[in-house]
């Protein structure tokens, strides 16, 4: 039975700023649940890319000195070299400056506007050039010296200009019905309450163009004005699978995307203005929408004013890419907000990697490779301890599947490594090392039942860690198209008498500098 397409989508990227590790652990959960469907048989569209248009670009542009076509084409490289350096496998990278999505964000437009739904007016408030927002005045707090903030801490300047506004305010009955039809589509649960009491308090119509600055997408037959830029950001998701054209195969393939991932910061623009565009347009809904936590350093929120900035490369290059990719998901409860830390960083390699799925392939091949010729030994009948050990290295998948589905990444790791828990209790039981002498043909099978399990576990680990996964899997010789989750399970066990290649270790430990002087 073919399985559903499966369309995700990252936020686009501002490109003020190179890329810090809270934009790496976005896509990063983005990376792994698109590898992990595309095991589990999806045709998927992995989608990322960056916003370019808009006041903050612009002023950033301006401060480097630049022409904002040229600085965007800078500083986009380096999200496309962040994709590189994390190993991340999407399948498209769009930049809102491309021409092929000019035409999407009008055509949006045209279709709102055709509808009814846009007036011509004129707007006079507070807006927030980092946050890209207008707030109104009794959403603002006080800073130290007495100066008006956006809830967020941004600064916000008065704005007064002609404006086209679209008609937020008659969409707060569809929308709360639509949330209540839909309980799945904002995740996690506090997000949802968040956006429902939102949307119950009432919702002002919303200002989508602006006159006072020219770095954006013109209003289709009114060029003194530029779209908002969230109105034109939002639009990337049609964009890649083909909009306006919905004869693209690609359109009636993947859209509705099945997910937008985004951080708690955007979430408003995502579960109340975009559906409410959609809606307006006349266009279907995406399904789901997950909001996770900030990534906190040291108990702060990242940020560049701070200092306290971690880069992704960093990380990499003192720990290793797949160790990263792992601790930054299993550490930090998806959904909430975390810290990092070098302490915690460590632990997880030295004892969840390196200790526990490390040690486990590296004796359980070793002593396949001393003691039975370095082939894949002729198992005997499975003992019940051999059986329950199998199946529940071949049954985690229907967790982990539904855990990831819930965006729950570090619950879809604590159950695999209950199967890692399982394995290494079992080798312990069962002695191998002992059994050489006493009962070699029982040894023969219980080193295939630890070889057996380590294919399935390197098969599922593969969304999370693909390089080391691909090691592991090398080590067993499992060929590269008997690898997706389909070849879970007795079907397609190891063969007795494959031979391996000489083992090596996988998850190497993290010696710390001073601990090792
Ligand atoms: O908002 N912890 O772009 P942006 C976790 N262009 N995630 C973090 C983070 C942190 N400390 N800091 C940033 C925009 N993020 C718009 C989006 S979409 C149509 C337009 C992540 O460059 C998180 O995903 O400010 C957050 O939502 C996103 O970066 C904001 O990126
Ligand atoms: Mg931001």
């Amino acid at each position: 039975m073919a399985k559903s397409p499966y369309y995700l989508t990252t936020p686009i990227y501002y490109v003020n700023d190179r890329p810090h590790i809270g934009h790496a652990y976005t896509t990063l959960a983005c990376d792994v649940l698109a590898r992990f469907k595309r095991l589990d048989g999806h045709e998927v569209h992995f989608l990322t890319g960056t916003d370019e248009h808009g006041q903050k670009v612009e002023k950033s542009a301006q401060a480097a000195g630049k022409d904002p076509q040229t600085f965007t084409d800078e500083v986009s490289q380096n999200f496309r070299n962040l994709a590189e350096d994390m190993n991340y496998s999407n399948d498209d990278f769009i930049r809102t400056t491309e021409e092929r999505h000019l035409k999407a964000a009008q055509a949006i437009w045209k279709a709102i506007q055709a509808n009814g739904h846009i007036y011509l007016d004129s707007y006079a408030g507070w807006y927030s050039v980092r946050d890209e927002a207008f707030y109104a005045e009794g959403e603002l707090t006080k800073g130290e010296d007495g100066q008006k903030l956006a809830p967020t801490g941004a600064e916000v300047e008065w704005v007064e200009e002609p404006s086209y506004f679209f008609d937020l305010s008659k969409w707060q009955e569809p929308l709360l019905k639509f949330y209540d039809e839909n309980p799945d589509f904002i995740g996690p649960d506090t997000r949802r309450n968040e956006v429902v009491s939102f949307v119950a308090g009432g919702l002002k119509d919303l200002s989508i163009s602006r006159t006072s600055f020219k770095w954006g997408i013109p209003v289709p037959d009114d060029t003194d004005h530029i779209m908002y830029v969230w109105l034109d950001a939002l639009t990337n998701y049609l964009t890649a699978v083909g909009y306006p054209d919905e004869d693209n195969p690609d359109y009636s393939k993947f859209w509705p995307a099945d997910l937008h991932m985004v951080g708690k910061d955007i979430v408003r623009f995502h579960a109340v203005y975009w559906p409410a565009f959609l809606m307006a347009a006349g266009l279907p809904l995406p399904k789901r929408v997950y909001a996770h936590g900030w990534l906190l350093n040291k108990g702060e929120k990242m940020s560049k004013s701070l200092g306290n900035v971690v880069l992704p490369e960093d990380l990499v290059s003192q720990y290793g890419l797949d160790p990263v990719r792992y601790y930054l998901l299993r550490e930090v409860p998806f959904g909430n907000d975390g810290y990092i830390s070098h302490e915690t960083m460590v632990s997880r390699i030295n004892s969840d990697l390196a200790n526990d799925i490390g040690n486990l392939a590296q004796r359980s091949l070793s002593m396949i490779a001393k003691n039975c010729d370095g082939v894949i030994p002729t198992p005997g009948a499975f003992t019940d301890d051999d059986n329950a050990l199998l199946s529940s290295a071949h049954a985690v998948l229907d967790d982990v599947r539904s855990q990831f589905d819930q965006q729950a990444f570090h619950r879809g790791l604590e159950t695999l490594w209950k199967v890692v828990g399982d394995a290494n209790r079992y080798v312990d039981a069962q002695a191998p090392w002992a059994l050489r002498k006493t009962d070699p043909d029982r040894m023969a099978t219980v080193l295939y039942v630890l070889a057996e399990t380590i294919r399935h576990l390197g098969i599922l680990i593969q969304p999370i860690m693909p390089d080391a996964a691909a090691r592991m899997l090398d080590q067993l010789e499992i060929a590269p198209d008997a690898r997706s989750f389909s070849h879970l399970g007795p079907d397609h066990a190891l063969v007795a008498g494959t031979e391996l290649p000489k083992p090596a270790p996988v998850f190497p430990r993290y010696v710390d500098e001073e601990a090792a002087d």
